[in-house]
């Protein structure tokens, strides 16, 4: 006997095992279109020119590797949160927002859902269905898990008034996770009536609005991709944010986002930042240095955001022509099903409506992987695995 006689193997990861599997594939015609991961036409992940001249800014003056501050560098939390909500914003000119540096938006999560079980939160409904991991962070800082209603599958939209339902039948307290933009999985986004709309639930119900903002930029731009968590900040209302430069800035490994909180006062807001820093500090006591650092570099230069902002449009440009090339080609391969779907949907990801045995036909018998969910990356597809994709998606879907 030894302490793991017993142990029982892990599943695995539902997104991340499928690059596992991925990778073991000897197949040369491939594509994995699991993990959210953008690549460019060459099928490789770039790195982009503005962190590229980011880095040659910092490696020209090299530093010593300190620690960072518990809730990180000073100027790097000043930048995102002028990213998050704009510098003009009045809880920026307020004083009213705090942004704490964390390991990617995961990290935010997981700092934001332990601060609100210590503040006394209990419950956090999620989309249904939602980024696999939300239940996992949020379930382990403590919080139990509900759903609302989010995804109308005969009708491929968003169950909004099923939403709202449930928004309406919500504790007051209650901690609701909504998508920013582009979302995961399903691609669906609200339009800005509509978080007008979840909004005033929101406030009516007294309910606390957690916004996972992953994707800012490509929807549509990082300023009108911000709507929710800025209209709920200009509302006043206690809202959270979790934000992510890993798909955005292509910074993947480097770990690095923002938790932001809006508060009422300057002084809650001092009092708001110590109380998640005992968080920070007793998950894993302070972020690393050099993503934030590349960041934060572009962000203080006009010239380097200018040209980060284009790279986003290309990327977003480039989702969207995949998805066209993939609804045409679908349609030219014989598809009868309406298929409109595919460029109605925003972001990396499209919930394709495929069953968990379609998927895995197309991973055995194609080589084309994507999540049993159904979802699928557009941010991985190029023209040269587009016909393998289209003929695999064609033929499982009879
Ligand atoms: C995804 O949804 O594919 C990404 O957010 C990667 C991850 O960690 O799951």
């Amino acid at each position: 006997m030894t302490l793991f006689t017993d142990l029982a193997l892990a599943p695995a990861d539902p997104i991340l095992g499928m690059t596992d599997l991925f990778l073991a594939d000897p197949r040369a015609q491939k594509a994995n279109l699991g993990v959210g991961v953008y690549q460019d036409e060459s099928g490789k992940l770039p790195l982009m020119q503005s962190v590229r001249q980011a880095s040659d800014i910092l490696a020209a003056d090299p530093k010593p590797y300190n620690y960072l501050p518990i809730d990180g560098d000073a100027a790097y939390d000043a930048a995102v949160v002028k990213q998050v909500l704009g510098a003009d914003h009045p809880a920026v000119t307020g004083g009213l927002a705090v942004s704490v540096q964390t390991l990617g938006g995961s990290g935010a999560l997981k700092v934001g859902g332990d601060f609100l079980h210590g503040i006394g939160a209990t419950t956090v409904l999620l989309s249904d269905p939602s980024w696999d991991n939300h239940a996992a962070i949020l379930g382990g800082a403590g919080l139990k898990v509900g759903y609302y209603r989010y995804y109308d599958a005969a009708n491929r939209c968003v169950d909004f008034g099923g939403m709202l339902d449930d928004l309406r039948a919500a504790e007051p307290g209650t901690v609701v996770v909504l998508h920013g933009c582009c979302h995961n999985p399903t691609g669906y986004d609200l339009t800005r009536d509509q978080w007008d709309q979840v909004l005033d639930v929101v406030e009516d119900k007294r309910l606390v609005p957690f916004i996972d903002m992953a994707y800012q930029g490509l929807a549509e731009s990082p300023e009108k991709d911000a709507y929710a968590i800025r209209e709920a900040a200009r509302r006043g209302l206690p809202a959270f944010c979790a934000n992510s430069f890993s798909k955005v800035f292509g910074l993947y490994g480097e770990r690095v986002g923002g938790l932001t909180l809006i508060t009422a006062s300057p002084d809650e807001a001092k009092r708001v930042r110590s109380q998640v820093k005992l968080r920070v500090r007793a998950n894993y006591s302070s972020p690393p240095t050099h993503g934030a650092a590349i960041v934060h570099t572009i962000l203080e230069s006009a010239e380097l955001t200018s040209l980060w902002t284009d790279e986003v449009a290309t990327m977003r440009d480039r989702i969207k022509a995949m998805r066209a090339g993939l609804a045409d080609g679908l349609r030219a391969a014989g598809v009868s099903a309406d298929v409109s779907y595919i460029t109605t949907q925003r972001g990396m990801f499209s919930y394709s409506g495929l069953t968990r045995d379609q998927m895995l036909r197309l991973r055995e018998e194609f080589g084309v992987y994507g999540v049993e969910n159904g979802r699928l990356c557009m941010a991985a597809l190029n023209h040269a695995n587009l016909p393998l994709v289209i003929n695999a998606i064609a033929t499982v879907m009879g």
